[in-house]
């Protein structure tokens, strides 16, 4: 491939690839289909300018949360794991069996995204689902979604050596009744192949509600088409 010089050869999206017959032509894409990059080589190098650059660009980052969520999702599908129903089912599940028990829509979300760290954590699955939650919903909810893989552990823990008493240390937390519920309630039932759970388009509206909003500025994020 021609690089021009002083062209990072890392950068390939700079490049388009042109076939005419047998000849192969890479060109430069046009400076506008490029976003501006700051020319720093250490932060301690960095400017006003150069973070003024970068926080423009970050609002695309943060239109762009609620369908990146969304297509996170798509790794639990098809995702067994030997269990009866896919990641993904089980995920729907959880957030409709809560739904139509009348949770609100910040519970219904917690239920949606407490598994989806799974396919990216399998030591420590409840962390992700917890963080991307915590600055958008209370601290009990988040506790809830953190802890909630202690609190399963009652009802198989056992099958496998282990204490399925584990939840008992956190006998004392103010939430401990929240995630106990959140585990027998919805979580633990939410294997079930015969039941009818909404799809994931039901829940894209709650997605977009709830990270289109900046938890610190407060600001709306137009993530309508992002
Ligand atoms: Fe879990
Ligand atoms: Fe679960």
């Amino acid at each position: 491939m021609w690089v021009p010089a002083g062209v990072n050869i890392a950068n390939r999206s700079m490049f388009a690839t042109e076939l005419k017959g047998d000849a192969v032509t890479e060109h430069i894409m046009t400076d506008q289909a490029t976003p501006p990059r700051a020319s720093f080589r250490s932060f301690q190098e960095s400017t006003q300018d150069d973070w003024m650059l970068i926080m423009k660009q970050r609002g695309e980052l943060e239109a762009s949360l609620a369908s990146r969520i969304l297509e996170q999702f798509e790794h639990l599908r098809d995702d067994y794991g030997g269990f009866p129903v896919d990641r993904l089912e089980h995920s729907l599940q959880t957030a409709t069996r809560a739904e139509r028990d009348g949770r609100n829509d910040e519970y219904v979300l917690c239920a949606l995204l407490h598994d989806l760290g799974d396919p990216l954590t399998p030591y420590n699955h409840p962390d992700v689902g917890a963080a991307i939650l915590k600055p958008f919903v209370s601290e009990a909810n988040h506790w809830m979604v953190e802890h909630h893989g202690i609190f399963q552990g009652y009802y198989f823990w056992h099958h496998l050596g282990m204490d399925r008493n584990t939840r008992d240390r956190y006998a004392d937390s103010p939430h401990y009744a929240l995630t106990e519920e959140f585990c027998s309630e919805y979580d633990s039932p939410a294997f079930d192949p015969g039941y009818d759970s909404n799809p994931l388009g039901h829940y894209e509206a709650l997605i977009r509600q709830f990270f289109g909003t900046n938890p610190w500025t407060g600001r709306t994020v137009d993530n309508s088409d992002a």
